[in-house]
């Protein structure tokens, strides 16, 4: 694992917009895996700026999302679709058809999956972008995931639950089921570059790079993956030895 810590977080999406940026130009083609939350909002607002200023192309790119929320409309303003078309795909010149995000609102979850696994099988993730929940998870891949699941339905736990609500009128409004990419499917991209930032991330980057591989920290897993950089402002890092 390579660790990047950055003085706050301006200087960290800086760092990490233009490495994204140049390998967009260096390959025309990528396939990114993306994530939602509020993480990395910041780096979809620089990929947009850039791309309205330097006309950075994403005419040939190829998106595959982490999850969405089971059981609330495309359309919802909370759906990670409606994520993921406001904050970056609404200002790039990507093909909406070269974006995939499993939807959460067809009549046959089960169908979903085969369909979001089979292009998971066709296509190898370039760079996988990774947020953090605080107990561990990355997608929605909660503690006690298996290593090597692949997309499916999982239930949101109650700290999940709870720290998505800033997102939603009340608790009761925030799904209680996801459709995530699986673990096994996170740990095929080529690169992962995961992302904390804040305080309330400072104890599980800790458990995540120094305490031992378990299934109650999904992240842990990633210390075996031969690609991975970590990118942490000093508060999220600030309870590393
Ligand atoms: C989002 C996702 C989640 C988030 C995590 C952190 O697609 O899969 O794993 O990355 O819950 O969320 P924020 O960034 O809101 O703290």
């Amino acid at each position: 694992m390579k660790i990047y810590i950055f003085d706050n977080s301006e200087a960290l999406f800086e760092r990490l917009s233009s490495f994204y940026i140049k390998e967009i130009k260096s390959n025309p083609s990528l396939k990114l895996g993306l994530a939602t939350g509020g993480t990395p909002v910041p780096l979809y607002a620089k990929l947009v700026a850039d791309h309205k200023l330097n006309g950075t192309s994403y005419q040939n790119v190829k998106t595959f999302n982490l999850d969405e929320y089971i059981g609330i409309n495309e359309n919802h303003e909370q759906s990670y679709r409606t994520f993921m078309n406001s904050n970056l795909f609404n200002h790039i010149d990507i093909k909406m058809s070269n974006t995939n995000i499993p939807r959460g609102n067809t009549k046959d979850n089960y169908e979903e999956i085969r369909i979001y696994n089979k292009i998971l099988e066709e296509n190898v993730i370039d760079i996988q972008l990774l947020g953090i929940g605080t107990n561990g998870h990355i997608g929605f891949n909660e503690p006690d995931s298996q290593f090597d699941s692949k997309t499916r339905i999982v239930s949101l736990s109650k700290e999940t639950r709870y720290s998505n609500e800033r997102f939603f009128k009340s608790i009761d409004e925030v799904p209680t089921h996801a459709i995530t990419m699986g673990i096994g499917s996170i740990m095929n991209a080529k690169k992962i570059i995961l992302v904390a930032t804040g305080n309330n991330k400072a104890s599980i980057i800790k458990k995540m790079i120094e305490e031992n591989i378990t299934k109650n920290v999904p992240a842990s897993i990633l210390q075996t993956h031969d690609d991975v950089v970590i990118y942490l402002d000093k508060e999220a890092a600030s309870l590393l030895s």
